[in-house]
């Protein structure tokens, strides 16, 4: 068996590309999903199954924090030992904080100092879980209460430079306090979006395992190879002694970014007990003790010509945190690059509180940011009396604002030119209350849609199998997006192999490090080491064949050149061909500004009477680089704004300002949209290729569709009743309070 190594930069944009050329047409297709079939028949194991055949296996439940800021003076378990059934309470321990941000390596163990309502406390152990439940509520805590902050909404005022995260703290371009108080038109609103819940349909579990010294742990974690370090951090070893598997993740949101207390308790567990110990949260405690999405207030600030051309941008933002944690929602991103204006300043700011940390949610920044900055343009645009449309389009920018780049492909005019014709634009309601049916009055509402495109290096082992087929392999995750698909598609197309011929396997930390599942850069990165994997396997076989590669075609188990055909296995004699191939970005990404563009088209219907919203259509175009996979890119979108619905309507995490206590944690008080509130769905892709963004050409596409999707959402909501609400969700009461008066039961 011979292994090749290969490694890509991409210095260079990638045209015209063995993709572009290709002989086979599967890159693109609507492929299903290839591990479907086992979900669907309950033969993929979610982490807390994979010791569903395991007698040994003892059950963890966890005692949370009832306080806010609090120090520990006393911690009984005598009474829940005593509990037949009850193995073992985690005593060295007292509180693990998870760590969302993965650029915050540092799980930490905290002395008997709880910092936030639902920290974990300790973890009682015992043979099944209603036991290890009940025995939970027989620990006594004592606490002695600490001063805390439990009201962001009171904490503004505190709001202080956290200097850059992900995205800067702090961008500013040419004057804008100048440009603004010259502008001949101004617009100026603050507006506010609430803490949310990731909500993924899998509570997060672990099941850990030890083998002497090592540690094997089953877990639903996004990003493998930072969560190997997180855990080792958190039980003080190293992380060559840790395993993580996760090779089906029930979604994540951003929600399991990071290693949770989950993990590391049941680490700790099974090592003082010596056998597997598993942990499943309820759903209670995913929303209590895992993380959250901040609350943000956003003030925006636009001046114009009367003529609809920005002089003046403002962005300022400020969002919580829970004291210690790094992490921001870069509410301003958008801002920073979706329309011209010469005089720009964004601003995030943070204050520290004493609640559940907050961490990146589906679209950290756009998602949110873009609500504010969606409702001002229309705002803006009536003020200007311009089409919303129209006033998007005046303020294209030629080059990315802020620093000048060129984009790398850039169709926001296209999408929403191609959504106004789909959606009939044209029979908008020209002024609020034009339209009704019934005692729905009805609106329509557009919206820009815009996500940073990120891409990360990546590795994956590709192994042409002498007998039939290839193997991929790498810690890569699929939250459900679709990446064992994509990954078997694209060495299918380039292979010239059928698709049920390629395995592909994921989600195992020894196997070569991915990029991990999050900012929409799992499919293009880790699809562009499988493609400069294969790139390098054509480069073997077109030596093998004596033939020059750029002439080598791939097909059908064939390698073809010129009038030469043979099969891949007569190439291979006998012996598996492997490459172990690493891509990274280069100076392609950084001389672009890239983005993944769309626009969103909303129609609602407003009850006059009670204030309720109804949505009853929702059409979004995008533009996103290649598609890899026309299904699933379309599950993403759908699911984006399913999740745009919840935001504009719905979702709130209501905090108890008396202790940090997230009063809504279940599924049945907080909100996410049902199949009820969800009408026909309408997703359209426009053709695109962005040679700059990755050799596939394809930019990122999960978390294009979230972003914007609310502010179509209450923009139409506007159109439709006249009503504008800059506090999220848009809920029936204050719809309600702000109709006109003869409207509603008043
Ligand atoms: Mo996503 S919020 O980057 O998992």
């Amino acid at each position: 068996m011979s292994t090749l190594k290969a490694h890509y930069r991409m210095d260079a944009p990638a045209r015209e590309t063995r993709i572009d050329r290709s002989m086979n047409s599967v890159i693109g297709k609507p492929q299903d999903r290839y591990e479907g079939p086992l979900k669907v028949t309950g033969q993929a194991a979610y982490a807390y199954e994979t010791a569903r055949n395991r007698k040994d296996a003892l059950y963890g439940y966890f005692v949370l924090s009832t306080r806010g800021k609090a120090r520990i003076i006393r911690l009984d378990s005598r009474a829940a030992e005593a509990m037949p059934g009850v193995r073992h309470v985690v005593r060295d321990a007292r509180a693990v904080r998870g760590s969302a941000d993965p650029s915050d390596n540092k799980p930490a163990l905290i002395e008997d100092e709880v910092v936030h309502y639902g920290q974990a406390v300790t973890l009682v152990v015992a043979d099944s879980f209603e036991v290890a439940r009940a025995a939970a509520r027989l620990v006594q805590v004592d606490y002695e209460p600490l001063d805390g902050d439990y009201d962001p909404k009171e904490l503004t005022d505190t709001a202080y430079d956290p200097g850059d995260g992900a995205v800067p703290s702090t961008v500013t371009k040419g004057d804008f306090g100048a440009g603004f108080a010259a502008a001949e038109v101004t617009f100026d609103a603050i507006y506010t979006t609430p803490s949310q819940s990731h909500a993924a349909m899998e509570p997060h579990a672990a099941v850990a395992e030890w083998d002497g010294e090592d540690l094997i742990l089953d877990g639903c974690y996004q990003l493998i190879s930072t969560n190997v370090g997180q855990l080792a951090a958190a039980l003080g070893m190293p992380k060559e002694r840790i395993t993580i598997r996760a090779p089906y993740i029930g979604g994540g949101f951003g929600g399991k970014l990071g290693i949770g207390a989950e993990a590391v308790f049941a680490a700790l567990a099974a090592r003082e007990t010596g056998r597997p110990v598993k942990i499943a949260l309820t759903r209670q405690q995913v929303f209590q003790m895992t993380s959250r999405r901040g609350e943000t207030q956003q003030r925006i600030r636009l001046g114009a010509t009367r003529d609809g051309r920005i002089t003046a941008i403002g962005h300022e933002t400020i969002t919580s945190n829970c004291v210690g944690d790094q992490f921001f929602e870069p509410a301003g991103i958008s801002t920073m690059f979706l329309y011209s204006g010469e005089n720009r300043r964004i601003t995030h700011r943070r204050t520290d509180a004493n609640i559940l940390m907050a961490s990146s949610m589906r679209a950290p920044g756009e998602a949110v940011g873009m609500l504010a900055l969606e409702n001002a343009m229309d705002e803006m645009a009536e003020k200007l009396k311009i089409d919303p449309i129209e006033f998007r389009r005046r303020n294209e920018p030629e080059r990315d604002p802020q620093d000048d780049l060129p984009f790398s492909s850039r169709r926001l005019v296209d999408c929403m030119d191609e959504g106004a014709r789909r959606f009939g634009w044209e029979r908008r309601p020209k002024r609020p209350g034009d339209l009704r049916d019934g005692e729905w009055l009805i609106g329509y509402g557009m919206a820009a849609a815009s996500r940073k495109n990120m891409l990360q290096p990546a590795s994956v082992r590709l192994t042409l199998l002498a007998e039939k087929g290839a193997r991929i392999e790498t810690d890569m995750t699929d939250i459900g997006t679709g990446t064992y698909t994509i990954l078997n598609q694209i060495a299918a197309d380039m292979l010239g192999l059928a698709p049920e011929d390629i395995e592909v396997v994921l989600g195992d930390s020894r196997l070569p490090q991915g990029p991990g599942s999050g900012g929409s850069w799992g499919a293009s990165s880790s699809g562009s080491a499988v493609y400069t994997a294969c790139e390098q396997a054509i480069t073997a076989l077109a030596k093998r064949m004596g033939a020059d590669r750029s002439e080598l075609g791939l097909a059908n188990g064939n390698v073809i050149a010129g009038n030469r055909q043979v099969t891949l296995a007569s190439l291979l004699k006998g012996e598996d061909l492997v490459i172990e191939a690493t891509f990274e970005p280069g100076k392609a990404f950084k001389s672009t500004h890239q983005a993944s563009y769309g626009a969103h088209f909303c129609e609602v219907g407003v009850n006059e009477v009670t204030g309720e919203t109804r949505v009853r259509r929702l059409l979004t175009v995008a533009a996103a680089g290649r598609i890899l996979n026309e299904k699933t890119a379309r599950s993403q979108c759908f699911g984006g704004q399913i999740f745009g619905i919840g935001t504009a309507l719905t979702e709130e995490l209501v905090v108890d300002a008396r202790n940090g206590l997230i009063v809504n944690h279940d599924l049945a008080e907080y909100h996410v949209p049902v199949n009820a509130d969800v009408p026909q769905l309408e997703v359209v892709f426009l053709p695109e290729l962005d040679p700059y963004a990755s050799p596939l050409a394809s930019k990122g596409i999960g978390e294009l569709a979230i972003s914007g999707v609310g502010a179509a959402i209450t923009n139409a909501i506007y159109n439709a009743c006249g009503v504008r609400v800059r506090d999220y969700p848009m809920t029936l009461d204050k719809v309600l309070a702000g109709l006109p008066a003869g409207h509603g039961p008043r």
